[in-house]
């Protein structure tokens, strides 16, 4: 495989990829192209079993496409890196190690020439981060699950990669808690500029968090199909953003997609290179409306 980096701006460039496994007739997805710039934070939203924990997974490093390539910062990826942090649906801890021992594993194998004290004091910085000083010696059996979600979220931090891969990492949590993780992811993104690819079924929790949306046509054959900008100002807020009139039009674009586009794009109908579309702005169609009961659908029930 080719080493050399696209001549692309793009921090991650995903070219061309596909999958396709032993005794299946299509490919679960093809022909997938898009680009991620450094600092960007891109979501992308598809109906389940259309391949986006596959792609994570190839960004990761963790699995293998049967064909195309994925570059990050000028590098082909080809296998799992510690440039990379990845938050796995479930938390993927240690269950016998406490919080502090979860986080200092991975720093440590970051940092392998660090001393003791540098490794602690790493820990110590991202457990405050997401606000669980109290609980760094508790074992994950001790721990809530939105604290076990901060600790996959700390340790994914800790290790400073260049790129964050987030896989539905709120998908289990209750709303509450959901909001106070989104938020704080928010803050922390905003802090250390991260650059972040996050799988999520919530189109709320998208528009809040992404600065563009992928969304993905059905499979098999998926695609890329739109990229769809969040026109709406990077400081808006969870509470509020439903007064901006320009949310409604970028959710009911987004529901309209998987309630009717997503499945009329499968079997490769969706384009190789997806458009970019800036939803309800002058220089756009005017997305279908929503069917009704639309802006109270969670993805889930229409998947
Ligand atoms: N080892 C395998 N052999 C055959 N098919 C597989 C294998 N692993 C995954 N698949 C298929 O690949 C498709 C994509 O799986 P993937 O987990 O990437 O979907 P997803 O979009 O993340 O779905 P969800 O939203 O439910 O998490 C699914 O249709 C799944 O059945
Ligand atoms: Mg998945």
């Amino acid at each position: 495989m080719s080493t050399e980096a696209p001549s692309s701006p793009d921090f991650l460039k995903v070219e061309g990829l596909a999958k396709t496994y032993e005794g299946l007739a299509e490919p679960v997805f093809e022909s997938v192209n898009f680009g991620i710039a450094r600092g960007e934070f891109v979501c992308i939203i598809g109906h389940s079993g259309c391949g986006k924990t596959t792609i994570l997974n190839a960004l990761a490093g963790l699995e293998k496409a049967s064909e195309g390539y994925v570059f990050m910062d000028g590098r082909e990826v080809t296998g799992p890196g510690l440039e990379r942090g990845v938050v796995f649906q479930g938390h993927a801890l240690m269950p016998w190690l406490s919080v502090r021992r979860n986080i200092a594993f991975a720093v440590r194998s970051r940092w392998p020439e660090w001393s003791a004290a540098q490794v602690d004091r790493q820990v110590e910085q991202y457990v405050a981060m997401v606000g669980l000083s109290a609980a760094i010696d508790k074992k994950p059996s001790q721990l809530s699950g939105g604290m076990k979600q901060r600790v996959g979220i700390a340790r994914a931090f800790a290790i400073q990669p260049k790129m964050l891969l987030l896989d539905e990492p709120f998908g289990a949590l209750d709303a509450l808690t959901r909001g106070t993780i989104q938020d704080e992811l928010l803050r922390i993104c905003a802090e250390t500029q991260q650059t972040v690819f996050m799988i999520t079924h919530d189109v709320d929790e998208a528009i809040l968090l992404a600065d563009r949306i992928l969304l993905m046509s059905n499979g098999p054959r998926a695609r890329i199909a739109e990229i769809v900008r969040n026109t709406m100002p990077r400081s808006r807020q969870r509470a509020t953003m439903h007064h901006d009139p320009q949310y409604y039009r970028i959710r009911n674009h987004l529901v309209d997609f998987l309630v009717h586009r997503s499945k009329d794009l499968s079997h490769g109908r969706a384009p190789e290179h997806p458009p970019e579309l800036s939803p309800g702005l002058a220089d756009e169609p005017s997305p279908e409306p929503a069917p009704a009961g639309a802006q109270v659908l969670p993805l889930r029930s229409v998947a």
